[in-house]
Order: structure tokens, then sequence, then C-alpha cells
């Protein structure tokens, strides 16, 4: 008869129910590698203490590598007992080397081992989710440098503002998620902590040597103190609230596209790679790529809400609550990291309809520029506010544009205006005009595209 891990102070057994719901292999298998690593780190640093002869040490390494294969090619045959990765992993190499399994488990327990394997996991998908975003950025900034040209209207509160480039629209979404790489990359030392060798929870009696499981493992530092390092999932968290930022960047640059590529705007249309049809309405293409990418960002901020929910009230160390760690990550990681791919195919592909969004530009969006002439000719700007806006009430009431108004009615307004104030109504040359530091002039574009780039390389 098959005996638990744990089973030998038990007599009675196990709900099946129970066995169910205690059981995560369904979920951490993914983790296979990274516990088998782990493991094989530990085998080592057990041989460096004499525990194991350097023999059985690589009869256990030799073990665990041919589990690994077998989860690697699909061959691994998961028992009905199987609680975890860790058990099944242990279970495994018994059948696969006989006894001599029973002592790699010495002086280690599932509390530090899960800690470690969940941070060796995530310290490799947080090296793909950073390609993954480099793509989403790179993807903006070479379409931004390419469509340099074309110029849009400037929204705030959705309402037509100021004429900008659309590539100034681009590299705004740019640089959110360059900040995003920025702290992704912030959060690897804080993932990078040792917790192997820390036990249940006191410690390390048969006195590992850490600094070696460390250097074996690629970590950054080794977690001091062992109630600390088995309980401590402040990695998850903080990966879980950058996730939920980050979406909330990913779903607003949706949201923009959503609305511009509505008939209504018509500024761009999506690919068809990354549309769908209505099964009632022949005529429709609907943009269900970005509304995923925007509905997505409420899921990741839940996990996130959730997780920090469960930590909240748990006493010190290690308590079954933290196996409710895995679902909210993995699902994170899964999401996030098809969030990003799917916006880059998005971006890349997307068509911009350059005529549509010059038509959408109308004189009252210089308004502001109106105002800046007599600013230039010595009128504070209080007061050039106020005649630009008269201006603008006199052109709505006569039904004309700004640039209709004649000149004798704008001297009326004030006597400073004068015959060049023709040179207003450029959308060109007020985009241009915006040639500080972060304004939408095209130098300025260009100097956004090369500091980018250059941010990229790093
Ligand atoms: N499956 C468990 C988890 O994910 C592993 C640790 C179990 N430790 C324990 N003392 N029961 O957290």
């Amino acid at each position: 008869t098959k005996q638990k891990l744990w089973g030998g102070r038990f007599t009675g057994k196990t709900d099946p129910l129970m066995h169910e719901f205690n059981q995560s292999l369904r979920y951490d298998q993914r983790m296979h590698a990274a516990d088998v690593q782990g493991s094989i780190a530990y085998s080592k640093a057990l041989a460096l203490q004499n525990i194991l002869t350097k023999d059985e040490q690589v009869k256990i390494e030799e073990g665990l590598k041919k589990v690994e294969q077998e989860w690697a090619t699909g061959q691994f045959a998961i028992q009905a007992d199987d609680e975890d990765i860790h058990t099944a992993n242990e279970r495994r190499l018994g059948e696969l080397i006989g006894p001599l399994a029973g002592k790699l488990h010495t002086g280690r327990s599932r509390n530090d081992q899960v800690a470690t394997d969940m941070r060796l996991w995530l310290l490799q998908e947080v090296a793909n989710i950073q390609s993954y975003l480099t793509g989403l950025v790179r993807v903006l900034v070479e379409r931004a440098d390419k469509e340099k040209d074309v110029l849009m209207p400037g929204y705030t509160h959705l309402q037509r503002g100021q004429p900008i480039r659309w590539s100034h629209l681009l590299l705004s979404h740019a640089f959110s998620f360059q900040s995003d790489l920025q702290r992704l990359k912030q959060l690897i030392p804080r993932i990078s902590i040792l917790p192997l060798g820390c036990g249940g929870l006191a410690g390390n009696p048969f006195v590992v040597d850490r600094e070696f499981l460390k250097k074996e493992l690629g970590f950054d530092s080794i977690a001091e103190n062992s109630l600390w390092g088995v309980g401590d999932r402040d990695f998850i968290v903080e990966f879980l609230m950058w996730a939920s930022m980050s979406m909330g960047h990913i779903s607003r640059m949706a949201e923009d596209f959503v609305i511009y590529s509505t008939a209504e705007f018509g500024f761009i249309t999506l690919s068809d790679a990354y549309s769908t049809g209505s099964s009632i309405m022949p005529q429709k293409k609907n943009p269900d790529s970005l509304e995923l990418l925007r509905g997505k960002s409420g899921r990741i901020f839940g996990n996130m809400a959730g997780f920090v929910m469960t930590l909240k009230g748990l006493p010190s160390t290690y308590n079954k609550d933290l196996q409710e760690d895995k679902e909210p990550l993995f699902d994170t990681v899964d999401n996030v990291s098809a969030c990003f791919q799917i916006a880059e195919g998005v971006v890349g592909t997307l068509e911009v309809h350059a005529d549509k969004m010059k038509a959408a530009l109308t004189m009252d969006m210089l308004a502001t520029d109106l105002a800046d002439y007599l600013v230039r000719k010595g009128t504070p700007f209080r007061q050039t506010h106020h005649i630009s806006g008269q201006a603008v009430a006199l052109a709505e009431r006569t039904k004309r544009s700004l640039s209709e108004l004649t000149l004798s009615e704008y001297k009326e307004l004030s006597d400073k205006f004068e015959a060049d104030v023709e040179s207003v109504f450029d959308f060109e040359k007020s985009v241009e005009r915006r040639d500080a530091i972060g304004g939408t002039s095209r130098r300025m574009v260009e100097r956004q595209v090369s500091i980018l780039r250059e941010a990229l390389r790093e």
C-alpha cells in the first residue's frame, strides 16, 4: 500500500474531496523544470555536507534528469495520489532509483522548496515578458518614425484640443511601456532571493552551504531569515501590482484605438488578423483584439486584489493559504504575455487613414495659437485667451471658421491683429511651434524616437 509523504503520524484516511481540495498538481506541474533544478542543486549541497556520497548524488541527479525528461516529453504519468509537483517528482524519483530517493529531502521542506521553485520559475517568465514588452515598444517606435508626417487632433476629455502628430501619440504609449520595462527590471533583485536552505521554518540543521546553492541556481542573494524566507510572497504581490499597472497602459491604448477605429472617427482600420465578424450582421468588423486587451486588465487587477486579500491576516511563516499564490500568478503571467504579443501585432498591422485624421482637424483647434499670436505682440495671455474666445464665438455665431473672419473683424477684437494673423491658420505650423523638449514638433518626435531606441539597446 502506498504511503503518503507525510503519512507516518496518520491512522485515518483523507476524505476524497479533501484530497482533491488539497491537490495543486494540476496547476503547479508547470514548475516541473524549476523543481528538478532546485532538487539537483540541493543534492549537490547535501553531498558537500557528506549526507550523500558522490555516487549517491550522481544517481539522484541522473534520476531527477530522467524525471524532467519525462515531463518535457509528455511521458510523466501523474498518479492519483500525487499532491503537488514536489511530491510527484519525489515519488517518481523513488520509482526510478529506489529508496535512495528518500535521502534527497534531508533538511529540506516543501516550504523552502516551493518558495524556491516559484522564484526560479518567475525569473524565467520575467525574462520572457521583458522580450514581449520590448517588442511592443519597438513596434510603436518604428511605426512612429515612419509616420511622422501624419497629423491628427489631440484630445483632452475626448474633446478636440490641439493638433498633434500621430507619431507623438504612438510614442506616448511607448513611454508608458518603456517605464513598465524599467519597473519590471527593478523587481528582479527582489524575486532573485534564495529561500532554499531555510527548511520548514527554523533553518537547515545539516548546515548546507547556501552560498553554493545561490551560485548553483543563479540567485542574486540569500534569504537571511528562515521564517521570512518560507513565508515571504511579496515578490508575487509586487509582480501582480506591476502587471495591474502595465495592463492599465494596455487598456488605455486599446481604448484609444477602439475609438479611432469606429466609422465616426475612421482614423484607423484594424487588420483582419486581429478582428472578428458578427454572427448576425454581415457588414461588421469588430475590434475584439482591442476589447480583450482592455478587458483583461480587469482580471489582472482582480488577481492582484485577490491575492493581497489572501495574505491579509496570515500569521508568520508558511501557511497553506500560500498555495493560493499560484493560480493568480500563473494566470497573470499567461495573460500579460499574450496581451503584449497581441498588442504588438495589432499596432504593427493596423492601417492609418491620414486623410481622415487631417479632415478631423478644425480651425477652432488653433484658438490657442491665435491667443499665442497676440502674446507675441505683447498682450498678456489672460487677455489674449479671452479675445481668442470671442473670435471663436463670433465664428460659431456666423457659421464660419476662424480663418474665414475678416481682418477688420479681428481688428475690432484687438488692434494688435495684422495681416500676418493668417499664418496662425496652419496645422503644420502649429505642431512645429511645439518645439520644446516633449513637444509634438518633428524635431521633438525624432528626439523621442532616438531616446527610446537607445533605451531598447540596453
Ligand atoms: N503545494 C504547496 C504550496 O504550493 C507546497 C508546500 C506545502 N507545504 C506544506 N507544509 N504543506 O504551497
